[in-house]
């Protein structure tokens, strides 16, 4: 299939795999783009440039297909880490495109591009995507209120999101927020997006490198089972309902709450352990609100046939329906039937 995410990326099918701190690494990544979708690893991940030089090697060793970096640019998480420095390594290593996420990336167009970069930005309202079009952003991701990590203050769902971005914006649009599955990408092709961003159901994959424990929760959760937390230190996450978001919820309730002091009361720098120990209850653990649409950790492979296999019933569906045959076929493809959970209720 084609859309312009496909042709400006080189990939075969529009799905990429968001950027995910701790996750965005060439053993997922690499098998995102082998399965011919588009991986992220992410820049935050590596302590210094050398380290990060080491991962995108890693990655063109694993894969032969193109591949994004995630670049953060919230004063936080960049601290240390040379921008410029960056992007010059992904020129020299001949990176097809650089995500940049967190404040307006104007000032980084011109040497992303001077450095043979494709640009794509990430931003979770409709006047921002428009703002990444006009600083001469190559496309733009949009991700929407059901998103994993920070939704941003819009708090607009995907679907009006995404449909408000393609009207207003004449560069590409993915959509992001809530996309798990082939009936998901298709609804976003149908809204105009060229593609979808992906990631809380990259974390259940084999390939992934999240504990076990982590995984387990994401198959057993249902989309009522995140939180929205730090909204009162302006810093909106969504993320895991565990003990330490609860926690978070009732520390941002005393007087004196900032972010520096939840983080550091919170998972301070315990996340990479906490990761690697399966302490589901330990951290604030960014997950969106399609846990409620994942029930099963596939290979990268199998998980994007999946998808594509679905969203061809989608269509069929859609087909369908445009003939008149709206009761001839029960809409339940395979993999996706009903099941008991817990409480009784099905879905
Ligand atoms: C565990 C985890 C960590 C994430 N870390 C980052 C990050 O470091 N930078 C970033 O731009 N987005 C990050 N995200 C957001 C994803 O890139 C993506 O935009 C989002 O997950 C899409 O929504 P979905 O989870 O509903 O698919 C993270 C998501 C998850 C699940």
């Amino acid at each position: 299939m084609k859309t312009r995410l496909t042709e400006l990326m080189g990939i075969q099918y529009p799905i990429i795999q968001g950027g995910m701190h701790h996750f965005g690494v060439p053993a997922l990544a690499a098998a995102v783009s082998n399965a011919g979708g588009c991986g992220t690893i992410n820049r935050s991940v590596y302590a210094g440039s050398k380290e990060f030089r080491n991962a995108v090697r890693e990655m063109k060793s694993l894969t032969d297909k193109p591949f994004l970096v995630n670049l953060s640019l919230l004063p936080d998480v960049s601290v240390g880490e040379n921008v410029g420095e960056t992007i010059r390594i992904c020129g020299e290593e001949g990176v097809r495109a650089i995500e940049t996420a967190g404040t307006n990336p104007k000032e980084l167009v011109p040497y992303i591009h001077g450095a043979g970069i494709l640009h794509i930005h990430k931003v979770p309202g409709a006047r921002y995507a428009l703002s990444a079009e006009k600083a001469g952003c190559d496309a733009v991701t949009v991700a929407g209120f059901e998103c994993a990590g920070h939704p941003g203050g819009d708090e607009i769902g995907s679907l009006v999101l995404t449909n408000r971005a393609v009207r207003i914006c004449r560069i590409p649009v993915v959509a992001a927020g809530g996309y798990a599955d082939g009936r998901g990408l298709a609804a976003a092709l149908a809204l105009g997006a060229e593609g979808v961003v992906m990631g809380t159901r990259f974390l259940a994959t084999k390939e992934c490198t999240a504990h076990a424990n982590f995984k387990a929760w994401i198959v057993q959760a249902s989309e009522n089972d995140t939180l929205l937390c730090q909204k009162s230190v302006h810093n909106l996450m969504r993320v895991a309902n565990n003990e330490c978001a609860r926690r978070c919820l009732r520390l941002e309730r005393e007087p004196d709450a900032a972010p520096g002091k939840l983080m550091s009361a919170l998972s301070g720098g315990r996340a990479s352990a906490a990761y690697e120990d399966g302490d589901v209850d330990g951290i604030l653990f960014p997950v969106g609100s399609a846990v409620g649409l994942i029930h099963d950790i596939p290979s990268v492979k199998d998980m994007i046939d999946g998808i594509m296999r679905e969203y061809g019933d989608a269509l069929d569906r859609m087909l369908q329906l445009a003939c008149g045959d709206s009761g001839t076929k029960e809409w339940a493809p395979a993999g996706t039937a009903p099941r008991v959970e817990r409480g009784g209720e099905s879905r």
